[in-house]
């Protein structure tokens, strides 16, 4: 598959934007709030004093972290896509209360953040869609501080006696059913495209490594649809 290009990306989430997170739960079968509290249990461990989540889309990691985290750290979830940000500000009233929470645009490729920055990001099914991985892991090292954390959520390969029930359901499943919910069954046919295409976890490991990580650590969940990868900039 080619790297996806960033336009269509932009556009294509602008449009299910409203009724991504329903679709998320329904395809996922309520699993995707599990395998998000995992990663936001990685990050509380760490105790940041300032938190950013990348393509944080309509902000539930954000919000998640908020809540979990104490009030002195700061959260910051960047996406560049506005119908996704407007869907997490609306969200975030819940949370704000907690402490400081922000939502702006940003590019993944061109981070609008200092060097050495952030003491953690996290990114939860965003780096799939990147146009040039490499690029934007080298930002996100760019931007973390010596020593601070990138948590990454993302499909991956899963274990080999699940691949053919789970390829079938995503090619014949997914789109289907996601067409329903959100009316754009295209966006969804992409998402079955990016998954088969995704490395495994140890070729996401090399990546990582290649970008200058290390302490890399990778675990898979749900039969490894989806693995937390963990390295330290
Ligand atoms: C599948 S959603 C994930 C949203 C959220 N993190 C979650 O866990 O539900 C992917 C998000 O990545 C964003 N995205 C893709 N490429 C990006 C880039 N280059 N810079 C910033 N955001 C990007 C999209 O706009 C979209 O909101």
């Amino acid at each position: 598959m080619a790297n996806p290009d960033p336009a269509a990306v932009n556009s294509m989430f602008g449009r299910i934007a409203a009724r991504y997170d329903l679709a998320n739960r329904t395809l996922s079968g309520g699993f995707d709030l599990w395998w998000r509290r995992r990663l936001v249990r990685g990050v509380v461990r760490q105790h940041p004093e300032l938190v950013v989540d990348l393509a944080t889309g309509s902000g539930d990691v954000a919000l998640a972290l908020r809540k979990k985290l104490p009030s002195s750290t700061r959260v910051l979830g960047l996406d560049f896509c506005e119908p996704m940000l407007e869907e997490a500000r609306r969200k975030a009233p819940s949370a704000e209360a907690c402490g400081p929470l922000e939502f702006a645009w940003g590019d993944i490729l061109e981070l609008p953040l200092e060097d050495d920055a952030c003491d953690v990001i996290t990114i939860a099914f965003g780096l799939r869609n990147l146009a040039d991985r490499h690029r934007g892991l080298c930002e996100m090292m760019r931007v973390l501080r010596p020593g601070g954390t990138l948590l990454i959520l993302e499909f991956t390969q899963p274990a080999r006696w699940f691949r053919p029930f789970y390829y079938a359901y995503l090619r014949h499943v997914l789109p289907r059913v996601a067409g329903w919910i959100s009316g754009d069954r295209d966006a969804y046919e992409y998402l079955n495209n990016t998954i088969g295409a995704f490395p495994d976890k140890a070729g996401i490991t090399a990546e990582l490594e290649k970008a200058g990580f290390r302490d890399i650590r990778a675990v898979g969940m749900t039969a490894s649809i989806v693995a937390l990868h963990q390295g330290r900039a």
